[in-house]
């Protein structure tokens, strides 16, 4: 668990946010990954095929401290209709680290997705993490990621489903945003 639960506001990032959700991005995956999330998150918030987007700041007495973006995807290799979106990425910054933030920002997120009626939610993302926020391996479910995930890698690519009986009755491959159509993106 948990040790102790930070107090944050969580608010929907706006234009005028932008160097925030860069800065957090950017503080939280460090020197070297930094530069690469920070293009990645640059490229979904102008990418036309990553919309709707989802884009949450949280603050810790008005500094911001994490970020989560949710962008659009598609199930194809059968097209359906169902809704879905991506997790990516989710960052909190080294000193609000385990302090609850991050898992508060996927708390919220997950909720307002399913106020919007989204069906099924994806992450490539650390397996230990996200299953404690209803996350399972999506592989295995007949849910395959955009880019095909090494065996050994299988138990990150991940879904959860925010409206029941969607599992098992959609299968195929999902698409993701063009900005997130990257191969490189899909090493984890
Ligand atoms: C991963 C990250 C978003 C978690 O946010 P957070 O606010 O620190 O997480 P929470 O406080 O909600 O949860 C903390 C718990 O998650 C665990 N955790 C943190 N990073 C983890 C990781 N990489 N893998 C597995 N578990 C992790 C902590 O050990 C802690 O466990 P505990 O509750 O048993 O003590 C944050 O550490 C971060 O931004 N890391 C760098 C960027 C990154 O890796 N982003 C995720 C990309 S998928």
């Amino acid at each position: 668990m948990t040790k102790a639960t930070k107090r944050i506001d969580l608010r929907k990032a706006t234009q005028a946010d932008l160097n925030d959700v860069l800065r957090v991005a950017h503080l939280a995956f460090g020197e070297e990954e930094g530069p690469v999330i920070v293009e990645l998150v640059t490229g979904l918030l102008n990418d036309p095929s990553a919309a709707p987007v989802l884009s949450l700041l949280a603050f810790d007495n008005n500094r911001a401290v994490g970020h989560i973006l949710f962008t659009r995807a598609r199930i194809t290799a059968p097209e359906t209709a169902v809704t879905a979106a991506i997790l990516a990425p989710l960052a909190v910054i080294p000193d609000a680290q385990a302090q609850g933030v991050g898992g508060q920002l996927v708390r919220e997120g997950l909720k307002r997705l399913a106020d919007q009626e989204v069906a099924l939610v994806f992450v490539l993302g650390h397996p230990t993490y996200y299953p404690r926020h209803g996350f399972r391996p999506a592989g295995a479910l007949g849910l395959q990621a955009p880019y095909p995930i090494p065996d050994k890698n299988a138990a990150a690519w991940m879904v959860q489903e925010l409206r029941a009986g969607v599992i098992g009755s959609v299968t195929g491959t999902v698409k993701c945003a063009d900005a997130l159509a990257r191969p490189e993106y899909w090493r984890e």
